[in-house]
């Protein structure tokens, strides 16, 4: 299979543009998905971008890709839940493809309790502070992966 890149994003990244712009910038999350779309097109490889502000969703998401293989690697931005979830933690290493865990923010200039990420130990890498640029970095280097 060609690379197949699943980009997931967490809760309330849906509200980019209006939430917080002085930290998330004034971009929409349709330029977030119109990012990972250019990215994923440069190296001919295909992008699927989906946005949960349900865990049990994105649970399922993962779940699926162990069960239905149909994706090369995860790009994640956990979001909050980067901070709080084993459960996302332990889902992410279920489907046995690299996972590369965005941030668009820097989070280790931000609160303390925004340095610690129960995701990054599973991550082949963190990519953190570059704005939603970030996640062009990450498709392109997915599909390295891949
Ligand atoms: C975020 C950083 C998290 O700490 C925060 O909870 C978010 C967004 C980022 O992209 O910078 O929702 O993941």
């Amino acid at each position: 299979m060609g690379a197949r890149i699943l980009v997931l994003n967490g809760p309330n990244l849906n509200m980019l543009g209006v939430r917080q712009p002085q930290v998330y910038g004034d971009n929409s999350y349709a330029d977030v998905v119109d990012v990972c779309r250019r990215a994923a097109a440069a190296r001919n490889a295909e992008v699927e971008v989906r946005q949960t502000n349900d865990e049990a969703e994105l649970l399922g998401w993962i779940h699926d890709v162990a069960r239905e293989r149909e994706f090369s690697a995860i790009v994640i931005n956990p979001a909050a839940w980067t901070h709080t979830s084993v459960a996302l933690a332990d889902a992410l290493v279920i489907p046995d493809v690299p996972v590369i865990e965005v941030h668009i923010s820097n989070v280790h200039a931000r609160e303390a309790f925004r340095h610690h990420s129960y995701v990054s130990p599973v991550a082949a890498g963190v990519i953190a502070g570059f704005g939603i640029a970030g996640y062009g970095y990450a498709v392109d280097r997915a599909v390295d992966l891949s």
